[in-house]
């Protein structure tokens, strides 16, 4: 990972970008570097290769491209994950779901010996640090659009 951080610096150095971009950068190493630090720490993944409605289709050429070839696949992890981090909630652990390491890994299943996954996120565990005050929800109107 630190060196995929290394190579994104460089990259944005090498292209003239401005400092924005390296601060970027360094604030999502910073949100993703502590995934080490937690006890437990788990790769959520999907089964790569899978055929959903609109890849059948697309493969058939009826379609012109499997744009949303993904969403199945991300939605039934989502919920998945949902259970998941809500299991460790009752048993008094606190969970952080990660993507932002995957940006700075360019192949995280190679190297974990899972070919035939596709890496979603990470999921750091423990028992928490804090405790804070849930957050205010929105307002329905601010979450919901008649259309
Ligand atoms: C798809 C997704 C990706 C995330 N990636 C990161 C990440 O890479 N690093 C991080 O610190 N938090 C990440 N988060 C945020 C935490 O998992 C968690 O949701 C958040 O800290 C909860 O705080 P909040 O209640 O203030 O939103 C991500 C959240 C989601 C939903």
């Amino acid at each position: 990972m630190a060196k995929g951080r290394d190579d994104l610096l460089r990259q944005a150095a090498t292209k003239n970008k401005p400092k924005k971009i390296r601060n970027i950068i360094n604030a999502y190493w910073r949100f993703s570097r502590f995934m080490f630090d937690a006890p437990a720490l788990f790769a959520v993944g999907v089964v790569s290769g899978g055929k959903g409605f609109s890849k059948k289709l697309f493969e058939a050429e009826v379609i012109p491209s499997d744009i949303r070839g993904d969403t199945d696949l991300d939605i039934t992890v989502g919920l998945a994950l949902k259970g998941f981090i809500l299991k460790g909630h009752e048993l008094g652990l606190g969970t952080c779901v990660l993507t932002g390491p995957l940006t700075f890994l360019t192949c995280p299943e190679t190297f974990m010996g899972v070919e035939g996954i596709c890496v979603k996120c990470f999921v750091s565990a423990g028992f928490p640090d804090e405790n804070p005050e849930p957050v205010e929800r929105k307002p329905f109107e601010a979450l919901y659009l008649e259309i």
